[in-house]
Formats: C-alpha cells, structure tokens, sequence
C-alpha cells in the first residue's frame, strides 16, 4: 500500500478531475505545481490515481477518497496475486460501462487485460532494437514488430542519452503496427493525413530512410510543432507538414503512393492505460467519430495515385468505428480494392483487415484496414 502521503497527493489530483479536465491532464498540472515531486513518487501516485479509475465501480461511493483510494489499490493487489480472483462475469459489469456490449464483443482475456497494468512500448531506430534493450539495461524484444521493445526498467526514459540522441520513441506496439501494415517503401510519397505529434510521421520517414517524402497534416498546429522538434531530434528530414482540417479542400494537388489516415477516434483502445476514458466516453461520441471518419476517408481518396494504397487506422474496438465505417467507405469507392495487410495472420479470412486486441498483443487495441486504388 503506497504512503499516507502518495495517497493524499492522489486524492488531491482526483479532486481536481472533471468531465472538462481528465486525468491524465490533472496529473500534468499537478506536477506542474509540486515541482518537488521526484520521479519515483511522481510515478507512484500516477500509479494510483490510474488504479482508481481501473477499479472505480468497485470502491464505496460514501468512504472518503483516501479510503476509496486504498480499496482501489487493495483490489488491485488482490488481482494480480490471482486474476481470476475477480469472477469474468463480474468484470463485464464493472471494468466498462454497460453501453460498450452494444458496440463489441467483450472475451473475459480482454476484460482481465483492461485491470492490469499497461505495458510500455519504444521504437528503436530501423535494426537498432536488440542494441537499445542492452544500452537501457532493460527491454524485451517482440517478433511482431522489429524495432519494438518492451521497456521494463524503472530509469526516466526522457533523461536518458538514447532518448536525447534520438535513438529511440516512446510508441505503443500497436501504433508501430500501423506503421508496418503501411509498408512505405524509400522514395515514394505519402501523406500521413492525421499526422498529430508525429509518431507515426517518424516511423514511415524512418522505413523509407530518409528518401522519399511525408507529408504530414493535422488541423492542430501545436501538434505540428511538436512532430517537428521531435523529427528534429530523430534526424529525419524527408517530411514536410501543413494544416488540413479533414475537409474536401485538400492541403495539396499531389497524387501519393500512399496516405495514412489515424483518425481521430473514441480511443476505447486505450483504456488499459488511460481508464478515466472508460467513464466519459459516451456512445455518441462513437456515433460523431464514426461519422467523421467517414468523411475523411471519402475527402482523401481523389489524392491516391492509380495503384496507391490507403491504410485506415484507429485506436478503437467498437464496430461502428471499425467495420462499419471499412465496409460504408468499400461501397462507395468502387475503384479501391482491399489490399492485403503484411501484419494480417496466414490464413486469416480477410487479410485487409485486422482488429489488435491488447490481450494478444499486451499493447492498445487498434483495427487497421487497407484498400488498392486500381490502376
Ligand atoms: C489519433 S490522433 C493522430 C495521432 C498521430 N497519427 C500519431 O501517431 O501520433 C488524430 C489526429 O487527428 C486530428 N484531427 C481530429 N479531427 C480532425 C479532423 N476533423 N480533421 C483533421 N484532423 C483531425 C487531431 O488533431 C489528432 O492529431
């Protein structure tokens, strides 16, 4: 059980917590504000405001937060001495809220995944991994994505030489499977449409060894400021960004061999590390995201060159942001065929499409699909 202090501080930061400020941004401005905060505490009250969330429908509602805070941490130390301590069935009611059985398939491996802790994932730089784990002193190596390690040490990444140095990212496997589903080859031209902070940006720039161009747009231009400085630190240099805010007038005339959308999306993917989500997404913002998902898929698809390829991604799991939104998009868009995905399982039923579950991949949920324009 953490300290009277970490729990105080902890009851503090959930205080602070409203519909307008998650928690994850709660805890930025509060350690903003206690700058005295060293890594270690820093890590162990996030820690606990998280497990809070993750176990929030089993706390008393009437106890004080304090109290409510070491219910969370008792029942999450119970949990990992024996998952199965806490029945499936249980799980379905409680680690989720009831409108999400309406939307996807809910395995009890997955309900068991959203209560653990997540795992952290970096993106060497391409056939660098295997030297980084040894560098960091800590990190396992996957064979689902050849850059991707596990990192299980305890140091603070962003100090590090190898992070200043641009030797690696902090990126989810997840996310990096975007970037091998998309397989962009040195010298063509794509454009990665919701570019964000990047992180996908860098990886594609990064398997085409800086040849060739990204483009990378968002509609955030703080987000492109960050890309930049972080590109920066990567020496990557074949990408060039601008503003595009997801409508018909598109940034450019080019015609790309590829164009990335990671749309913005309901993020359920996300709840293992992010679990105050699970208590303020609503089934119509799965409803608005579906729709402009849609939309931007349908406002790119002119810039493809003949033969070129379109990778949808989001970091979600519901149908309607996923399947429903693949299969409306495939039957407008008769020139595209599905194109099949180099990550796709052998044998799998339709290989342009695949769901990451994070009890499979121990990483967030992502569905990705990829169409051909025909030549
Ligand atoms: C899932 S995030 C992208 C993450 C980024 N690709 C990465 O790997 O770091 C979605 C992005 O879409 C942008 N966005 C949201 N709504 C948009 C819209 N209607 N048109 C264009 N971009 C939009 C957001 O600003 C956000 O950066």
């Amino acid at each position: 059980m953490p300290d009277q202090a970490i729990l105080n501080h902890a009851a503090q930061i959930i205080a602070s917590v409203s519909a307008d400020q998650r928690a994850d941004t709660a805890l930025r401005f509060y350690f903003e504000g206690h700058r005295y905060l060293q890594p270690p505490a820093k890590r162990l009250i996030s820690h606990t405001v998280f497990l809070y969330y993750r176990w929030l429908s089993w706390l008393e509602p009437k106890a004080s937060p304090q109290k409510r805070l070491e219910q969370a941490v008792a029942m999450h130390e119970r949990f990992v001495a024996d998952p199965k301590a806490v029945k499936a069935e249980t799980l379905s009611v409680r680690a989720v809220p009831t409108w999400l059985a309406t939307e996807m398939d809910l395995p009890h491996d997955y309900l068991r995944q959203l209560q653990r802790d997540p795992a952290l994932w970096l993106r060497a730089r391409p056939g660098q991994s295997a030297a980084l784990a040894k560098s960091l002193f800590a990190g396992e190596l996957t064979d689902r994505a050849p850059d991707a390690l596990r990192f299980t040490g305890l140091q603070d990444l962003f100090k590090t030489e190898q992070f200043k140095t641009g030797e690696f990212e902090i990126q989810d496997l997840a996310s990096q499977l975007v970037g091998v589903a998309a397989a962009p080859k040195p010298g063509e031209t794509w454009w990665d449409t919701c570019a964000g902070e990047g992180g996908k940006t860098l990886h594609l720039c990064d398997q085409m060894q800086n040849k060739g161009v990204v483009w990378a747009t968002d509609r955030n231009g703080r987000r492109i400021d960050t890309l930049k400085r972080r590109a920066g630190r990567a020496k990557l240099f074949n990408y060039r960004t601008d503003f595009w805010d997801g409508g018909s007038r598109l940034p450019s005339k080019t015609k790309f061999d590829g164009i990335l959308i990671d749309a913005p999306c309901s993020g359920v993917g996300t709840w293992q590390r992010n679990p105050h989500a699970r208590w303020t997404t609503t089934p119509e913002d799965v409803r608005e995201l579906a729709a402009t998902q849609l939309a931007l898929l349908n406002n790119v698809v002119v810039a493809l060159k003949p033969g070129g390829r379109l990778i949808y991604s989001v970091c979600t799991l519901t149908r309607s942001e996923t399947t429903a939104v693949a299969d409306a998009f495939a039957t407008a868009h008769p020139e595209l065929e599905p194109h099949p995905l180099p990550i796709s399982p052998a044998g799998a039923a339709d290989s342009s499409r695949i769901f990451l579950w994070p009890h499979e991949i121990n990483a967030n949920g992502m569905f990705i699909a990829a169409w051909k324009k025909k030549k």
